[in-house]
């Protein structure tokens, strides 16, 4: 018997939960510092050409194939594309499953971090104090798994309202809360005293900073930004109506994700040069550096504590598409009831977290590839996994859907699509191409 299959209750519903599942850890914490790493304006404007150029048509690509198929990213495969294709859906279950095992360690850090603000944990500390708070936090084993476990019970609570009222519901409410943080945030940040600095360094390109990693960095912050390439935007997709405009609607929801990006570059950078410190510190700057720019502010505490409950809102939306996939295919292609398989899968991805969580602690020595487990998950899935699934979804509607692609996306007869042509040939051939170059760069660097 075949249950009919859940829809989104509104167009806003729809854009505000995919902004959600975008906007993320990605836009907030890793963003801004990779920005500060690579060149400031100069990754910036790679960045917004690999969104443009790769990135939206990606995105209309995968909400398509889930809309066709109404199924999950295993399903859809299999019923659009036949043999071998569902391995890509196969293949995004398992990177929404790792990327969730490093995921919920890192929003639960936000969880705690709210705390240590409401008790003004960093009221008075220098860098060198707020370094140790941080990194003895994150090293102590039971901590933060309690942190992670919290936040993992956030997460399973919001999925298993199901897709209209758990998911749809709780972006509503949680996006434009974070919009208001992020603007209010914003502001603070760039009137402060020596602020213009930072935004000059940020907006300024320095391509003497920019190497053959800056172009493979920004393509991976791509893909991890849009929620790519693993079947998140697919599934998204399939609890689309036909009637939707998806190229509009998904055009809104990558412009809602770089706009973040971009904002959250504006709170931090010029916060940290306000402050006279480094914005080169890579993932420690929000964790490390920005708790101490907060603790020189007037009224510091307040603005740190919006900040970090902003990011806990984040990481909650983007965790929770995470966890739709894989309960999506548990659901549709198992047969497991919602609630099964969301409470089973956030159990099973507690338990792997907990060596995550403690790679950063009592078991740092145990490294692959010269990485702690947490980086090694991170580098992985945004480097590899995502990158290959986008190059496949990529070439799947391309040439194994081709035109029939493009009569799917024309959902209202009314509906133009000038630019269904120019999506056809990036999906053919610019975005597999790029995206293998800086893949295989990556390899001989
Ligand atoms: N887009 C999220 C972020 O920027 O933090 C991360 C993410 C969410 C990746 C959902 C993949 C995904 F399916």
């Amino acid at each position: 018997m075949s249950v009919a299959r859940e829809h989104w209750g509104s167009r806003l519903g729809f854009i505000m939960a995919s902004a959600g599942s975008a906007v993320g850890l990605g836009n907030v914490w890793k963003f801004p510092y990779m920005a500060g790493e690579n060149g400031g304006g100069a990754f910036l404007i790679i960045y917004l050409g690999c969104v443009v150029f790769f990135g939206l048509s990606l995105v209309i690509a995968e909400l398509l194939i889930g809309r066709m198929a109404q199924s999950n990213p295993v399903g859809a495969f299999r019923t659009l594309g036949g043999r071998g294709w569902p391995a890509v859906g196969a293949m995004g279950v398992l990177t929404a499953f790792i990327i969730l095992s490093f995921y919920i360690v890192v929003a639960g850090w936000t969880l705690a971090y709210i705390l240590f603000m409401g008790e003004n944990t960093f009221g008075g500390v220098d860098i060198e104090q707020s370094t140790k708070i941080f990194t003895s936090f994150i090293a102590s084993p039971v901590q933060p798994l309690v942190y992670a476990a919290i936040f993992t019970v956030l997460m399973v609570g919001v999925v298993l309202g199901g897709v209209a009222s758990g998911i749809e519901r709780a972006s509503k409410w949680l996006m434009p809360l974070l919009f208001v943080l992020l603007i209010v945030l914003a502001i603070r940040a760039v009137t402060l005293p020596g602020a213009g600095e930072g935004v000059d360094f940020y907006l300024m390109p320095d391509w003497s900073r920019v190497t053959a990693s800056t172009w493979g960095g920004a393509i991976s912050q791509a893909f991890f930004s849009l929620s790519l390439g693993m079947g998140a935007m697919l599934t998204y997709g399939s609890y689309m109506s036909r009637e939707q405009n998806l190229p509009r609607d998904a055009s809104l929801v990558v412009g809602l994700d770089t706009l973040v990006a971009l904002l959250a570059g504006l709170v931090i950078l010029p916060a940290v040069f306000s402050a006279g410190m480094e914005p080169s510190a890579g993932a420690g700057l929000t964790f490390m550096t920005l708790p101490t720019v907060f603790a020189q502010m007037p009224a510091g505490e307040i603005f740190g504590l919006a900040f970090f409950i902003l990011l806990a809102i984040a990481a909650l939306t983007s965790a929770v598409s995470l966890l739709e996939v894989v309960v999506s295919y548990l659901v549709d292609d198992k047969g497991l009831s919602r609630f099964a398989a969301a409470a089973g899968t956030g159990i099973v991805i507690f338990i792997i977290a907990i060596p995550i969580s403690l790679s950063q602690g009592i078991w740092k020595e145990n490294t692959i590839a010269g990485m702690t487990f947490l980086d090694f998950a991170d580098f992985v899935t945004a480097h590899v996994m995502m990158p290959v699934g986008g190059l496949l979804i990529a070439l799947f509607v391309g040439w194994r859907l081709g035109p029939r692609a493009v009569e799917a996306l024309k959902s209202h007869p009314e509906q133009h699509l000038p630019l269904a042509g120019l999506w056809l040939f990036v999906l053919r051939f610019l975005a597999p191409a790029g995206i293998a170059w800086i893949l295989v760069q990556g390899f001989f660097e």
